[in-house]
């Protein structure tokens, strides 16, 4: 790259500053600023329709940005086209050449470019993705997988700074996928490249990424490592939309000392106030979050048994499920309707079944704080079940 060098510092950092796409009135991806550290496996993960393609495609250059800049390291690159970005992208319809053989669809970049000796790169790439042996076969004649794998290696011999990757997966079925995962997460580590890989899926940008970000309507709700977003979630789209969580409607009824107090359906409720997002003042009101896998289930007849300081409530069993390594319960409570609790099958009490009464309690440290004002059911998929 020697194209226009406007300044900046980051090394060879993607930065998106003030970013944004509108078609129309319509505001696709809203101004936004977004670092991706050199090296990092990050994920943009959002609903569908929620800007992801647009975003990753004015990083590539396919999408003139309404407003905004692109900086690849020091470099200005928002007005270069693609072709002189050193990025490179894999779509989720990998399109390989049909009657090249998986040597030459990999050779390709190489031979475009005129170099003349491509044996040991393209031998080097087919080992990276563990192709190898497949070297004279036809795409046809490889399984999904592997094929995402030759997409992948195509794109990569071409040595990229950045390699974009739009739902990949998307094509391949759940196994297949989570071999995927971790197979592109094994590769990305090999190569020290930065990947910025987009998928609406919780469980595959946790799996894979160091950092996600997660993306609505167009904006960043929030970024962060998985576990920090899921121990931590700033709004109520992402406490749902990353995995489950309860979400309690309270009435703050103190602050004391670093804990905040909160009555909810009859209950007394701590949460530490440093874990709350939303300011908190004695009256206001306040939703408490809680994970399903932080929350023990007793008996009502044991009640007696949970010990001092644990948030407790207690319930009914509407529904439980037994799904091997745990059991998910639904509790009907007045603090709040349809509580979800996993419990995982150590030594499982054959009274919990449905109809039985129940104390649910969980250490108060494990609590969240949002503020009341957001919608609770944000980020909740309504996704259809699939016709089969
Ligand atoms: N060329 C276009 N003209 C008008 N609207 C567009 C155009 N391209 C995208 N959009 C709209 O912009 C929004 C964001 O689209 P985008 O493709 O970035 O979504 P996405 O997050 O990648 O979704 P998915 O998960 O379904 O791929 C969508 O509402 C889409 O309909
Ligand atoms: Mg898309």
């Amino acid at each position: 790259m020697t194209e226009t060098a406007s300044t900046s510092r980051g090394g060879g950092d993607v930065r998106l500053t003030g970013i944004s796409k509108t078609y129309g009135s319509f505001h696709a991806v809203k101004p936004l600023d977004l670092t991706v550290p050199e090296g990092s496996f990050f994920a943009l993960l959002g609903a569908s329709g929620c800007g992801k393609t647009t975003t990753l495609r004015m990083i590539a250059g396919l999408e003139e940005p309404t407003t905004g800049t692109v900086f690849l390291g020091d470099t200005d690159v928002t007005e270069l086209p693609p072709y002189k970005r050193p990025v490179n992208t894999v779509f989720q319809s990998y399109a390989l050449f049909p009657h090249l053989d998986i040597y030459e669809n990999v050779a390709f970049g190489l031979r475009r470019r005129g170099i003349k000796s491509v044996r040991k790169q393209v031998g080097e790439m087919l080992d990276l993705v563990q192709l190898g042996d497949y070297a004279k076969r036809k795409p046809h004649q490889l399984s999904g997988g592997q094929q995402q794998r030759v997409a992948v290696a195509r794109a990569l011999i071409n040595h990229p700074r950045v390699l974009l990757l739009d739902e990949p997966l998307g094509a391949l079925d759940l196994k297949l996928r989570r071999q995927m995962q971790l197979e592109l997460k094994r590769i990305q580590t090999e190569v020290g490249i930065t990947f910025i890989h987009v998928t609406h899926d919780q469980e595959e940008a946790m799996t894979m990424a160091d950092t996600v970000a997660v993306m609505n309507a167009g904006q960043v709700e929030q970024l962060g490592s998985p576990a920090d977003l899921y121990e931590n979630p700033d709004t109520t789209f992402v406490a749902n939309f990353l995995g489950t969580s309860n979400l309690i409607e309270a009435e703050v009824a103190e602050i004391s000392g670093g804990d905040v107090v909160v009555t909810a359906g009859g209950a007394k409720l701590r949460l530490p106030a440093d874990r709350c997002s939303a300011p908190t003042t004695s009256g206001g009101r306040l939703l408490v979050g809680v994970r399903p896998e932080k929350i023990s289930l007793a008996h009502a007849d044991d009640a007696g048994t949970v010990p001092d300081g644990r948030n407790r409530i207690t319930g009914r069993i509407a529904d439980s499920s037994f799904i091997g390594v745990s059991t998910q319960y639904v509790i009907d409570s007045p603090v709040c309707p349809e509580f979800e609790v996993y419990a995982q099958n150590i030594e499982r009490d054959g009274r919990l079944g449905p109809g039985a009464e129940v104390v649910l309690h969980w250490n108060p440290a494990h609590s969240f704080g949002l503020d009341a004002a957001m919608d609770i059911d944000a980020g909740i998929e309504t996704v259809p079940e699939e016709a089969s």
